[in-house]
């Protein structure tokens, strides 16, 4: 199969496999627009056998919090992160939704206490597919397009 070459990374993170078109929605999510000196890659809707098309996000020089991946699980669930040093990926992981999210996520329901006191805000997840979370604090219910614009 004819494959497109995209520029390999010295150093940083690839994160492969995401869903066609969240590709800019992790970039903005992540904020890699603005924090990140380094290059940064999109390249949208490639050929995946995997997925019919796929967005990839290469960082270079910068990897990735354990927040910032539940972030990329919750946006993009297919994703693969590639840690690569020296040219070589020398780490390869799949997302994972966690079945509770504490702190990266804020509660849609402006009455919310997560909103008004200095607690972190947690949320269980109820449904994977489709993304669907309940607030521990107030039992909000939001599902993917609030949870998107929340995070
Ligand atoms: N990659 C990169 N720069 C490098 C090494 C790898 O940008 N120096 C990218 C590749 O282009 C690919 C991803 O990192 O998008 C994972 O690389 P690799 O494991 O070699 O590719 P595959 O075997 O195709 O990955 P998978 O099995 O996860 O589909
Ligand atoms: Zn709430």
């Amino acid at each position: 199969m004819a494959e497109l070459k995209v520029s390999a990374i010295k150093e940083g993170t690839v994160i492969d496999h995401i869903p066609a078109g969240k590709g800019l929605k992790v970039i903005q999510i992540l904020r890699l627009d603005r924090v990140n000196g380094g290059i940064l890659l999109l390249a949208a809707n490639v050929p995946s056998q995997k997925l019919g098309r796929k967005d990839i996000v290469k960082i270079e020089g910068k990897y990735l919090s354990e927040e910032e991946v539940n972030k990329i699980a919750l946006i993009a669930p297919t994703a693969t992160v590639n840690i690569i040093r020296d040219y070589a990926v020398t780490e390869k992981f799949n997302v994972e939704i966690p079945g509770e999210i504490v702190g990266i996520l804020k509660c849609g329901n402006p009455n919310c206490v997560s909103n008004h006191e200095y607690t972190a805000p947690k949320f269980y997840v109820i449904s994977k597919e489709p993304l669907k979370v309940r607030c521990h604090y107030c039992e909000r219910t939001m599902e993917e397009e609030e949870i998107l614009s929340n995070l």
